[in-house]
């Protein structure tokens, strides 16, 4: 499959030296199963490519919040990107360090902004004009001073899927960079505002090297506009979006990220920042399923399993291609064309479609590169308590986070008294 951590062994899947049929009969079907050796070797190379450009990567907490992960990368030394109040008590949870994390996001709340500032974080990363004041006022009554990067919407085509993609002027995301200036300038004025740095983020899944160039040009040109104001920033921070391989998408090498960098950037002092999320964790897990049902027929032949998009919504939604492998090999079964769907009541309830495997009710099948906006991304729907999270590290299994408990669904409801 993706990465030597997911190997076929004696005709049967395993992750490191985990056998997935062991997983499955311990901690039961659907379970989304991640390499910690994967995710190390990901966080390794982030650190090894980028030494000499990047001064601190934030882990984009959105792609996979799981504590366990956001504790990995905490010990790696590397910060966080949050969107939320509830991202930030996550990586607080996780032993993640506030100064190294930066709070993205269109939507802040006052909220928000008081935890944030008490927890002591690295930046803002401010999206408009009226959470630029809302936040002034908010530092102010708190005695605090806010430190700020405005995210710039550089106007670049990121060349993905329009869903994921940001960086264009109709996207709602970041300042346009017409009026980046002026409100640099409003920025400065304020007094419980630290004016620190400059932000992009121009989509996600992100395979071409060019618009990261185009963009990161273009907020160069800003910050020495800046500087001719009297502005001067002291990092950079150049967003998320480097893109993995589903199926057949070349990958930025990180080494020709790093030399794009080098060219764009050379000769500056500022600090780089970077906030990958995907590149670091969607190649360390898998979605680990069984099939319930096999419902061959005239126009479709279906394999009903057991996870669902309330697991794995990323085929529904984006109508993304993740590669599905039979975890044992079965002899003497004719291959046929399959969908793999799921059990919710929707016909977009899809994990893949006509896909050629030999299968057998009760075999289990592993949807790869699963590790990034899965669970994050799973929901309740259908009254479905979401999948155990394992970690295996060698030929150690931990959970790191239990199968939701059915009665946890309705614990916060109440029965109206009459
Ligand atoms: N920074 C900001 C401000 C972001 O909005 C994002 C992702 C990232 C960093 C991390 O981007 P990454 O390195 O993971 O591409 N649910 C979609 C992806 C949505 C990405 C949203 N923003 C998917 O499953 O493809």
């Amino acid at each position: 499959m993706m990465t030597n951590f997911f190997q076929e062994h004696s005709g049967t899947l395993h992750v490191e030296n985990v056998a997935l049929p062991d997983i499955a009969a311990q901690f039961g079907t659907p379970c989304y199963v991640y390499s910690r050796a994967a995710l190390t070797a990901a966080a390794r190379e982030f650190q090894t490519e980028l030494c000499d450009t990047v001064d601190l990567v934030c882990y984009a907490v959105k792609a996979n919040g799981n504590l366990a992960i956001l504790n990995l990368f905490a010990r790696m030394g590397f910060g966080f990107d949050i969107v939320s109040g509830g991202e930030l008590a996550r990586v607080l949870a996780a032993g993640g360090d506030a100064a190294k994390t930066v709070f993205s996001g269109v939507g802040k709340t006052v909220a928000e902004m008081e935890a944030a500032l008490s927890a002591g974080i690295l930046c803002f990363n401010v999206e408009s004009a009226s959470e630029l004041n809302v936040l002034a006022a908010t530092a102010a009554r708190l005695g605090k001073i806010a430190s700020v990067s405005l995210r710039v919407n550089p106007d670049v085509d990121a060349k993905t899927h329009p869903y994921i993609s940001t960086g264009l002027k109709e996207n709602k995301f970041g300042v346009p960079f017409d009026e980046a200036r002026s409100l640099y300038r409003q920025a400065a004025a304020m007094p419980s505002l630290r004016v620190t740095g400059i932000d992009m983020h121009i989509g996600s899944q992100i395979t071409e090297l060019s618009p990261y160039r185009e963009a990161a040009e273009k907020m160069l040109l800003l910050v020495r506009l800046l500087e001719v104001d009297g502005i001067t920033l002291e990092h950079i921070d150049i967003g998320g979006g480097l893109g993995v391989r589903y199926r057949d998408e070349q990958p930025i090498p990180l080494t020709a990220f790093a030399q794009m960098l080098r060219e764009v950037f050379a000769g500056r002092s500022k600090r780089l920042l970077m906030e990958p999320g995907r590149r670091l964790v969607a190649n360390a897990g898998v979605l680990l399923t069984r099939v319930l049902y096999l419902k061959p027929g005239d126009s479709k032949n279906f394999a009903i399993v057991d996870a669902a998009m309330t697991d794995l919504i990323r085929p529904t939604l984006y109508e993304a291609w993740h590669p599905v492998s039979v975890v044992t090999l079965r002899q003497g079964v004719a291959e046929k064309i399959w969908d793999i769907v799921g059990p919710v009541c929707e016909s977009g309830d899809f994990l893949a479609q006509a896909r050629k495997f030999a299968l057998r009710e009760g075999d289990l099948l592993a949807i790869g590169a699963a590790g990034a906006y899965g669970m994050a991304m799973s929901s309740n729907y259908n009254a479905r308590p979401r999948a155990c999270e394992v970690m295996v590290d060698g030929s150690e299994i931990a959970v790191i986070r239990a199968r939701e408990e059915i009665e946890k669904l309705w614990e916060a409801e109440r029965i109206l008294p009459k």
